[in-house]
């Protein structure tokens, strides 16, 4: 099962001292008392999520599979980061599929969309859209394009079913247009915000299409939603980290970097980049979320870890089985000086490259190094972690006297961008 360690963390407090004000915010977070607590339908949703709309998103899936050569999920930031995290740590890098997964709606590139475009041109596609609100302009341009491109291709009628609409069950553009057009549409829960809703149809719609089993995902969430129900920081381990992340800011660390030895993980690493950083910073306040994937960083960033100025802490998410292992074949002539590790499996090489920055980091940098270690990337983790995050997010920005659910600040780039588009008041 999934573990937390601190004991490479450096940590000058200990972990217990925290123990009242944990107790205090847990109940916050369990009855749903605290700050931005009208987003808090993450916490029951193991629980209670939509039972029939859950049936009736393999229904859909089992539909247009056969069509999606290609799936087009168009959406941005918690409507786009969480499938992509998890079509990535589940199916791996270069799955074999049918189904290929393409974003979109998630950047204003004009040579990235005319090229997804062209790429799609004689390819099967089916399009799911996702927006919550329903106005976010990066998605809705790219909707407006591929909306054509699906309508010029297969002709109004087909495209009607090929194309899925995510949205908010009343409210905004995208949900008005959906009805119009006919197309099926999945509701985004009015209390669960985007950063918090991979396991509700933002994220679920399209791994069924990509064949993943979202029953398992569910069943990793549920798991975790039980076993996380302490307030106890000895039994909570998404409680230890949340604390020992404040202790080391507490200590000067103002950059947490996330860490990962699988490069199809770099992905959940963004989305946790968001969930940590759209979350937390606020107010002057917060850790900044960065993240590195080694060994490969270790020959771009591992310097600055090494020596450089003493910012960050790292939080390494360490996988015991890996999905796919190869053994390292004998050369009789062994030219390469490789054959020490004949016979020796990739995975244990990382394995050792894990063991050996760890102690290089901690003992001769002084980098604080926290663990958190699940037992594969499949479904089932990939399920448990999103709990394990979002309690953890919940408890870590409440000790900070932060809300975790809002993003006022987002606002503001949009409204000068609006000015500068000359976007209608
Ligand atoms: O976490 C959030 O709330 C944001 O990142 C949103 O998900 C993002 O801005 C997209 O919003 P929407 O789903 O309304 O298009």
């Amino acid at each position: 099962m999934m573990k937390f360690e601190a004991k490479h963390g450096l940590l000058k407090e200990d972990l217990h001292a925290y123990q009242t004000k944990v107790s205090e915010l847990h109940k916050a977070i369990r009855n749903q008392t605290g700050a931005g607590n009208d987003y808090m339908g993450w916490v029951e949703w193991p629980v209670n999520y939509d039972k029939e709309e859950f049936k009736r998103i393999l229904e859909v899936a089992e539909k247009v599979k056969d069509k999606a050569e290609v799936l087009i999920v168009c959406g941005i930031g918690g409507s786009y980061l969480g499938a992509r995290a998890a079509v990535e740590m589940i199916q791996g890098l270069y799955a074999n599929n049918k189904t290929e997964v393409i974003f979109a709606g998630n950047t204003f590139s004009s040579t990235y969309m005319a090229q997804v475009m062209d790429y799609i041109q004689d390819k099967s596609v089916v399009l799911n859209v996702i927006s919550k609100s329903g106005t976010t302009t990066e998605t809705a341009l790219a909707f407006r394009l591929l909306k054509n491109f699906m309508e010029e291709k297969y002709g109004k009628e087909e495209a009607k079913n090929r194309i899925i609409a995510t949205t908010d069950k009343a409210r905004g553009t995208l949900k008005a247009l959906a009805d119009e057009e006919g197309y099926e549409t999945f509701v985004i829960p009015d209390d669960i915000g985007g950063r918090y809703s991979v396991l509700t149809p933002v994220g679920l719609v399209p791994l069924a299409i990509m064949g993943i089993d979202i029953q398992k995902i569910m069943d990793g969430f549920l798991d975790a939603y039980n076993e996380l129900q302490s307030e106890s920081i000895d039994e909570n381990p998404a409680y230890a980290y949340a604390v020992a992340r404040r202790i080391l800011q507490n200590q000067g660390y103002n950059v947490e970097m996330f860490v990962t030895y699988e490069p199809q993980l770099q992905m959940l690493a963004e989305w946790f980049k968001q969930l940590m950083g759209e979350s937390e910073g606020k107010e002057g306040k917060g850790i900044l979320p960065d993240s590195a994937c080694f060994s490969t960083d270790l020959h771009s960033l591992g310097q600055f870890v090494q020596e450089g100025n003493k910012v960050l802490f790292e939080t390494v998410l360490k996988v015991e089985e890996p999905s796919l292992d190869l053994a390292v074949p004998n050369d009789p002539e062994n030219k390469d000086n490789m054959n020490y590790l004949t016979g020796k499996s990739l995975d244990w090489v990382n394995k050792m490259a894990f063991e050996g920055t760890l102690a290089a980091h901690e003992e001769v940098g002084n980098v604080p190094n926290l663990i958190i270690s699940i037992p594969d990337m499949k479904e089932h983790s990939f399920g448990y972690l999103c709990y394990y995050f979002f309690i953890a997010t919940a408890m870590t920005c409440y000790m900070l006297d932060i809300n975790p659910f809002n993003q006022p600040g987002v606002e503001v780039y949009k409204k000068n961008m609006f000015k500068l588009l000359g976007k209608p008041e």
